[in-house]
């Protein structure tokens, strides 16, 4: 039983109020919110190439089928407009997917628009074509080849692109854009990660052999350390394999990935923006992290078949969504976002602390699925 005490409704209305405000702050509707800094009130904004930019109008369709609302389908609209150069070049690297699936994915799901689909379909393509079939992956930072001398990287980021390379395979795009998504999360599941489970961020690769060359970070504390969102990344992508292939192997992957991720969470299940850095308790939280993780778990507790661990899960996912949802985690006395306090990358000095828009994005679709689900509870 899902604890019903929690009143999504409430807090997915707070993300509808604060949402209006950031729309009434953005000068001229061709610039996209990307992040705020602490005791800041006005968004940093970037343009559609930036690996963010499907977030917002992501949030915008969520909040149109929250509502049903037209205002929300016709800011939705617009925004995802702004992306769509993304699917008349090759692709830069593998962000594509997080910034097209993620909004004009919506925005197909909601209306169907075959021009969505065309879009949709161009980005796989073009995503799939950094695939390495030697290596088995895709190549997700092409510009790190030359600057880190990574002749072929993989980062765990990338599984969540997967989603991307699955519907188009479903939709009429190739069949082997499914098949290069279930060969990449092969790879990654057997090479990616520590006896323990816990992920590299970076794995890299020969290209002309396929071997493992070595695993690194870039936005994690050490080599060796488990940065939070890096494994949040984790869980939601081999979920959400799991749900493209009703392959057992992945399933059972998820689980173990998220089990060590909960096992190390701090007491209040927000974790810190890397588990290993040192003086923990001084550290700054990722709620990026958090909250990606606690819309997995939602996923995650309907497919797995023990009725007392799926519980856990669920149970996990709503308590995580519950202190985001705490005056110490909402945005609404500072600025217009919807979540504080996480942390984009910490070794480059950036983004400590900040609200930042995938949060956001993430928040809001944990509290849709909660919602949905009590819903359909309350129906059983
Ligand atoms: N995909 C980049 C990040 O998680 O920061």
């Amino acid at each position: 039983m899902l604890n019903t005490e929690f009143v999504c409704q409430k807090h997915l209305d707070y993300c509808v109020a604060q949402a209006t405000q950031t729309l009434a702050q953005l000068p001229d509707n061709s610039l996209i919110p990307r992040n705020i800094p602490p005791d800041e009130k006005k968004w940093n904004l970037v343009d559609y190439e930036d690996w963010t930019s499907g977030f917002w109008p992501g949030i915008l369709w969520q909040l149109y089928e929250y509502t049903n609302d037209v205002a929300w389908k016709s800011k939705a609209e617009h925004y995802s407009q702004l992306l769509i150069p993304l699917s008349g070049r090759p692709a830069i690297d593998h962000d594509i997917g997080f910034q097209v699936y993620n909004s004009i994915g919506h925005g197909h799901r909601l209306t169907k628009n075959s021009a969505y689909k065309e879009i949709l379909l161009k980005s796989a393509h073009s995503l799939a074509d950094l695939f390495n079939p030697k290596v088995g992956t895709i190549l997700s930072w092409p510009v790190m080849v030359e600057k880190m001398n990574w002749p072929h990287n993989t980062i765990i980021d990338n599984m969540i692109n997967l989603e991307l390379l699955f519907w188009a395979g479903r939709n009429g795009g190739s069949r082997a854009l499914h098949d290069i998504a279930v060969k990449h999360a092969e790879t990654t599941m057997n090479n990616h990660f520590r006896e323990d489970c816990t992920t590299y961020h970076v794995v890299v690769y020969d290209p002309l052999t396929g071997k493992k060359i070595k695993g690194v970070t870039h936005q994690g504390y050490a080599d060796d350390s488990l940065w939070a969102r890096g494994q949040a990344w984790a869980i939601y992508g081999f979920t959400m394999v799991y749900r493209e292939t009703d392959d057992a192997r992945f399933l059972d992957f998820a689980q173990k990935v998220t089990d060590v991720y909960l096992e190390r969470l701090p007491k209040d299940r927000i974790p810190y923006w890397d588990f290993d850095a040192p003086d923990i308790l001084k550290q700054p939280r990722d709620a990026s992290a958090a909250a990606a993780t606690a819309s997995a778990l939602l996923e995650l507790s309907a497919y797995v078949p023990d009725a007392e661990k799926a519980a856990y899960y669920r149970d996990q996912a709503v308590k995580m969504i519950q202190v985001l949802s705490t005056e110490a985690f909402q945005s609404r006395n500072q600025n217009s976002a919807f979540l504080l306090h996480s942390t984009g990358h910490y070794p480059n000095g950036s983004e400590i602390d900040y609200a930042i828009i995938y949060a956001d994005y993430y928040y809001l679709e944990a509290l849709l699925r909660l919602h949905k689900l009590q819903n359909k509870q309350a129906k059983d």
